[in-house]
């Protein structure tokens, strides 16, 4: 497959080794990454992956996406498109502004394995390579007339095979009932909705954020009034739900059977918490931040096993989508045989551009 236009210029060699594509620059700021996007998609020869693959009732050219982050406008999106991603999830917005989180957003982290919420990782910021990083954006987002129209441009410049998710969250104010929260969240999928959205995220979990739309996916109740309300403002359109990782298993038999009726598919795991400290000193004035990457690979292995089991046992018709610190094509095996129907790729795409080309080189049988 062939995509548009010439080769993106070399700006910002990632940490390890490409030094031939662009990538998300981690010293600059939010605001300079959105306005410094490449500017045009490469040309490059993407290797099938023969299928059939699916995605929320589309046909999809692979089961390799990435999820909301990475892809901060249409130009980062149609960059990850002609990358050999073929579900591109724009960045969770908001139905106003919000500014970013000061520096750092993207801190690397020693690559220790995160089994548990809540431990302590210390910070390597100087590393020459590093596979995990404590991830500090706080959901910025641009005005609604901006994200909306900028929406429709990535629509537009998608190809045959190819799906455009947009995720939405709320942005709940004092006095806000859960109800008046579900509407946030649909006002912000209608939005996408009528500019081009194939399908709505709604994200239900935030690891950086402290406010009451952070959690939404540890309350059977709440998750079902989201999903239900979402669900009501665009019926014509797929649903997934982004969500963290669960305390134990009852917790997420709860959400299954609270959010089954209502949405397409569960998307997990949004990352694993950590505090981060350097030299002694706890950063980020001791609050946890989500860790992607490779530190979270075994644990996210092990959600997405138990999730397919949750859901089978509810009979819940739910698509299951597996993130978490997927970086290796044995990566996107293991989760497809754990009962993941698509897969999604953050950290290991951030850093190396090249990974949906290098795992279909290496292939999915
Ligand atoms: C730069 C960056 C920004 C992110 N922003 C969001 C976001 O706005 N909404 C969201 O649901 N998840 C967000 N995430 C979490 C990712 O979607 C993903 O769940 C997480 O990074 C784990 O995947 P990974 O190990 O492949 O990075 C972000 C991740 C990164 C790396």
């Amino acid at each position: 497959m062939k995509t548009a236009m010439t080769m993106a210029k070399t700006r910002s060699p990632s940490p390890n080794g490409q030094s031939d594509v662009q990538s998300y620059d981690i010293h600059q700021t939010y605001d300079w990454n959105y306005e410094h996007a490449p500017q045009v998609p490469p040309v490059l020869d993407i290797p099938p992956c023969p299928g059939p693959w699916t995605f929320c009732g589309y046909k999809v050219n692979s089961p390799l996406g990435i999820p909301a982050g990475p892809l901060l406008n249409s130009r980062w999106i149609l960059y990850y498109a002609a990358l050999g991603f073929d579900v591109l999830t724009y960045k969770t917005v908001r139905s106003g502004y919000r500014a970013c989180y000061d520096l750092p957003n993207l801190l690397p982290v020693e690559d220790a394995a995160l089994n548990e919420e809540g431990r302590t990782l210390e910070a390597a910021p100087d590393a020459a390579r590093y596979h995990s990083w404590a991830i500090s954006f706080g959901m910025p987002s641009r005005s609604p007339e901006e994200w909306s129209a900028d929406i429709a441009r990535a629509r537009n410049g998608m190809h045959e095979g190819q799906v455009l998710t947009v995720s939405v969250v709320a942005s709940p104010k004092p006095g806000w009932s859960l109800q008046d929260l579900a509407n946030d969240f649909a006002t912000c999928a209608t939005r996408a909705a009528t500019a081009g959205a194939h399908v709505i995220e709604a994200n239900l979990s935030c690891p950086n954020v402290c406010t009451q739309e952070a959690d939404l996916y540890l309350s059977p109740e709440a998750a079902r009034v989201v999903a239900a309300t979402v669900r009501a403002a665009v019926p014509h359109l797929p649903l997934a739900l982004k969500v963290g990782l669960f305390p134990n298993r009852r917790i997420m038999e709860e959400i299954v059977e609270a959010v089954s009726p209502h949405a397409t598919a569960i998307c997990a795991t949004n990352s694993i918490t950590a505090k981060v400290s350097h030299h002694g000193n706890l950063l980020f004035d001791g609050l946890r931040r989500g860790i992607g990457g490779s530190a979270t690979t075994a644990r996210c292995l092990e959600e997405t096993v138990l999730l397919r089991r949750v859901l089978n046992a509810a009979g819940s018709p739910l698509e299951l989508v597996s993130v978490g610190g997927v970086t290796t094509a044995q990566d996107v095996r293991d989760r497809l045989h754990a009962g993941a129907t698509h897969v999604q790729i953050a950290t290991a795409a951030m850093i190396d551009p090249l990974t949906a080309i290098r795992i279909r080189q290496e292939g999915l049988s």
